[in-house]
């Protein structure tokens, strides 16, 4: 015991370094994992880190996308005592690098150019150099069914919005939940932009990331907010505020028969022990079959003590993200695809095979869609504007037509 406590005393000051303590760094971690599959997806990186000698501070911040992890991070960034690494997603990494907080990784990106496809390193660098690295791919427009209780109307997994409306309609005569969603402005919007994307790839790019005034004012855009307030009126009245991974377990314990979520969702099936294609099925929302709609999770490392490169330990997290094995076991955990290119599917269940085949096929024939929701395509101001006129729509009694000309305003927030 005293033996052990000199030891360690001596390792503190630096005076000892063999074993693990040789990297003692701290790894200060923000991130907002914290649900079942998320966690055990995580751990995986914790549990590889500590065993190469870094200390892992776990600084989870829980809330689906980000929503409070986010304005977490804004505080310690603006106190000057930045996390170690943070995830992140998206078009806000150049954000933060224009704030020049931001630390370079290239040390760790040997292969990354070759390995890991363009569609997601774009975001990844700022003005030449590295400053995130990537997790998996995860795809947003699933639909999950509880296999039991389609059977049990007799139902078939709906492809277009007509049969997404004569199953819930079947469901709900048999005292079933058809849809099991969660209230929240991420969730809101995540719903509206699988039907924005319904009405095809070219009707999304002109709205969504052209923010075309035409395309947003149209009677197209009125028609999704028609169908998404038809949508809603199949919510059942615990819907306000639940988080997504709830609204998941409902689907798992045959509360409810859908849901529609990113798939880290398909997280939660897997450490509840459900099997893809058997206990549930995972199909693509209506009208998007041939559509990938992605976010990509990274890690963003900020500068310490000033000096433009990372430490050690923020390279080392960066190379341990990134390599195949920590990309196959973390995939597999959270639901996702690796975003490595040459990792094995070997082991990954039906849906995260189809995933992996259909991103393939996505990234050839241009039908790659980056989500809103997720933070993929507009800056924060004009995501939140647009996300407030959605989960305003969607929680009061609004007309459609309102609603499209205050997204067109919206739009025009930079
Ligand atoms: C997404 C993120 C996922 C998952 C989800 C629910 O934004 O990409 O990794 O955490 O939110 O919180």
């Amino acid at each position: 015991m005293k033996t052990r406590a000199i030891v360690g005393a001596l390792c503190a000051v630096g005076l000892l370094s063999s074993g693990p303590m040789a990297n003692a760094e701290d790894l200060e971690v923000l991130h907002w994992w914290t649900s079942g599959g998320e966690s055990k997806a995580v751990g995986v990186l914790k549990d590889m880190m500590e065993k190469q000698g870094y200390v892992w501070k776990d600084f989870a911040v829980a809330g689906g996308a980000g929503s409070n992890a986010m304005k977490v991070l804004k505080a310690r960034v603006l106190a000057g005592t930045p996390p170690t690494a943070t995830q992140i997603k998206g078009v806000s990494i150049d954000e933060w690098a224009e704030e020049g907080v931001l630390a370079n990784i290239d040390a760790a990106t040997k292969g990354w150019d070759k390995e890991i496809p363009p569609a997601i390193t774009k975001f990844l660098n700022y003005k030449g150099h590295y400053v995130a690295a990537p997790f998996w791919v995860h795809r947003l427009n699933w639909l999950y069914i509880n296999k039991k209780l389609l059977d049990q109307v007799g139902g078939t997994p709906p492809t277009t919005w007509p049969e997404f409306f004569v199953l819930a309609n079947k469901l709900k005569a048999a005292g079933i939940i058809p849809l099991a969603h969660g209230g929240q402005p991420w969730q809101d919007i995540n719903l509206w932009e699988g039907v924005v994307l319904s009405k095809g790839a070219d009707f999304y790019n002109k709205t969504i990331v052209d923010l075309d005034h035409g395309a947003l004012t149209s009677a197209t855009m009125i028609d999704v907010f028609d169908t998404v307030r038809k949508i809603a009126s199949y919510f059942d009245p615990g819907t306000a505020g639940r988080s997504w991974n709830l609204s998941s377990a409902m689907v798992i314990q045959g509360k409810a028969a859908m849901q529609m979520m990113g798939d880290w969702a398909k997280g939660e099936f897997l450490a509840a022990n459900l099997v893809a294609g058997k206990d549930y099925l995972c199909v693509p929302r209506p009208g998007t079959a041939k559509l990938f709609m992605f976010n990509s999770d990274s890690f963003m490392f900020f500068k310490k003590d000033g000096s433009d490169a990372a430490t050690k330990g923020q390279v080392a997290l960066a190379e341990t993200i990134t390599s195949k094995d920590f990309q196959h076991k973390a995939a597999y955990y959270k639901g996702a695809i690796p975003a490595r290119s040459d990792v094995s599917m070997d082991g990954f269940d039906s849906c995260a095979q189809k995933s992996h085949d259909d991103f393939v096929a996505a990234i050839k024939d241009n039908a790659l869609i980056p989500s809103l929701a997720h933070g993929m395509v507009q800056r924060d101001a004009t995501l939140g504007a647009m996300r407030d006129v959605v989960t305003h729509f969607v929680n009061s009694n609004e007309d459609s037509k309102t609603a499209v000309q205050k997204l067109a305003q919206a739009a025009k927030v930079m």
